[in-house]
């Protein structure tokens, strides 16, 4: 039997589709690359905001009845049996804890048994390395170390759909990063909701203690971690990355407000110049370390002044990128109860003024790239225009180039053009360098 993926969300998905399709080729079945071919249709989906968990609707809107679907990842776990009453027809629902057991669904659905979901929260960590032949790339290998939040941010229905933190052995994260270096992976990312915050239960050892391990023992020349909660930041973590070169000098690090008063309303646990403190300590150890962030906008109680905060932050810490988004009420949290005073309208215009800001601070960083030399490596053919390679710089801006080089390479490329988004370049070959 043909099955097929589609992932919507986070990283943490995408790592989950990954072990998701390593359970069902185990079982026999085969992964197709379109939905027409299959008969299965995983839909690991994602709840963040209103507008993610829509599309999952309208995806399985489109197939046949006679297609199988069945929803896990996010929208599955905090929606449950609500799911069988919408519109669309839907198999099996399986939450955020239960996707391990997707071997004994599949044979409930081929007995015909009724339509039921299974997303009981677990405390137990499952213990599961999708083969390489499972991943979604061999260049860049994810590695979850924790799942869940404890942090509970007043918009944020994560804590919801991922439950309470667990964290995993560290001989068991060590063993899967091995294991992947050992495969020619060049780039680990280790994954959770929190990473800053994993320890262990027993022996008490911290996350730069889990990276410093991973630094000397596992030879892959680049270690990235995702995401890092400003509010556990342990100034430990600055002297491991100093120390290794191996780990990127980049960290992602969601602000989501430059407003203390804002951030209160949050519940998020640090103020901004907490924050712009700890990004000083980074500079002072690392002069070339880069930021990216998060950024919410039309918080409840978001007034002019807080607005204003924002973007002086983002002037101020000059983020490498940002992704950021309008507030969206998600159900149960604590904010949905806030009341919204700002028109939609204004609360876009915030939006757009903020993204502007960033595509100068940007453009700008870019520029400074023109005639220098880019060390990139590889991560995909670019999808359209033949001979051309799409690689990332350690800070894991985004650089264009032709080459004949094969994707999981390290070249350089020195830099003719620069956009707000990306870079263009020619790459330094042999051949071009006399
Ligand atoms: N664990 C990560 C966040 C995961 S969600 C962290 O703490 O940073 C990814 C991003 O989605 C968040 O950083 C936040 O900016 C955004 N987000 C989460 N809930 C949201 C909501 N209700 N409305 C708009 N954006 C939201
Ligand atoms: Fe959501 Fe906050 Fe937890 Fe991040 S730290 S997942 S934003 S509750
Ligand atoms: Fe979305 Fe769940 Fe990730 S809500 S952002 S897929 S943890």
């Amino acid at each position: 039997m043909n099955f097929f993926i589609k992932t919507f969300g986070c990283q943490m998905n995408v790592n989950d589709s990954e072990k998701i399709r390593q359970l069902l080729e185990n079982k026999g079945l085969t992964l197709c690359g379109s939905e027409a071919a299959a008969a299965i249709i995983i839909v690991n989906s994602c709840a963040v905001r209103a507008k993610a968990q829509e599309k999952i609707f309208s995806y399985i809107g489109q197939f046949p009845a006679a297609k199988k679907i069945i929803v896990t990842g996010c929208v599955a776990q905090v929606e449950k049996e609500a799911l069988f009453k919408k519109k669309v027809k839907i198999d099996y629902v399986v939450g955020t804890h239960q996707f391990y057991r997707i071997g004994e669904i599949l044979d409930e659905i081929a007995a015909g048994r009724r339509a039921k979901a299974a997303a009981a929260f677990s405390r137990q960590w499952q213990e599961l390395v999708p083969a390489v032949q499972a991943r979604s790339s061999l260049v860049t290998g994810y590695v979850s170390i924790m799942e869940g939040c404890d942090n509970f941010c007043s918009y944020c229905i994560v804590p919801f759909t991922r439950g309470r933190e667990k964290y995993r052995p560290m001989a068991a994260i060590l063993r899967e990063a091995e294991y992947l270096a050992g495969r020619g992976f060049k780039e680990i990312v280790l994954l959770g909701q929190n990473v800053n915050h994993w320890h262990e239960a027993k022996g008490g050892r911290t996350f730069p203690e889990l990276l410093r391990q991973l630094a000397r023992n596992v030879p892959v020349p680049w270690i990235r971690f995702i995401t890092s909660y400003p509010g556990y930041h342990d100034r430990e973590l600055i002297r491991v990355m100093a120390a290794n070169r191996n780990i990127a000098r980049h960290i992602h690090f969601p602000a989501q407000s430059g407003s203390t008063r804002i951030l209160k309303k949050m519940n998020r646990t640090y103020s901004r110049a907490q924050y712009l403190e700890i990004v000083r300590a980074f500079r002072a150890a690392m002069p070339e370390m880069k930021f990216s962030s998060d950024f919410i906008v039309g918080f409840p109680g978001e007034n002019d002044r807080d607005f204003n905060l924002t973007l002086s932050l983002i002037e101020q810490v000059e983020y490498e990128s940002i992704f950021s988004f309008i507030y969206s009420p998600r159900p149960g949290t604590k904010a949905a109860t806030y009341t919204r005073e700002l028109a939609p309208d204004a609360v876009k215009q915030r939006l757009y003024a903020l993204q502007e800001l960033q595509a100068r601070i940007q453009l700008k960083n870019n520029r400074r790239w023109l005639g220098q030399v880019s060390e990139v490596l590889i991560t995909e053919k670019h999808p359209k225009k033949i001979g051309e390679m799409i690689g990332r710089s350690e800070s894991y801006r985004v650089v264009n180039f032709a080459s004949r080089t094969p994707v999981g390479a390290f070249t350089r490329v020195k830099i003719t053009a620069a956009g707000p988004h990306s870079l263009r370049g020619e790459e330094i070959t042999a051949s071009n360098l006399q």
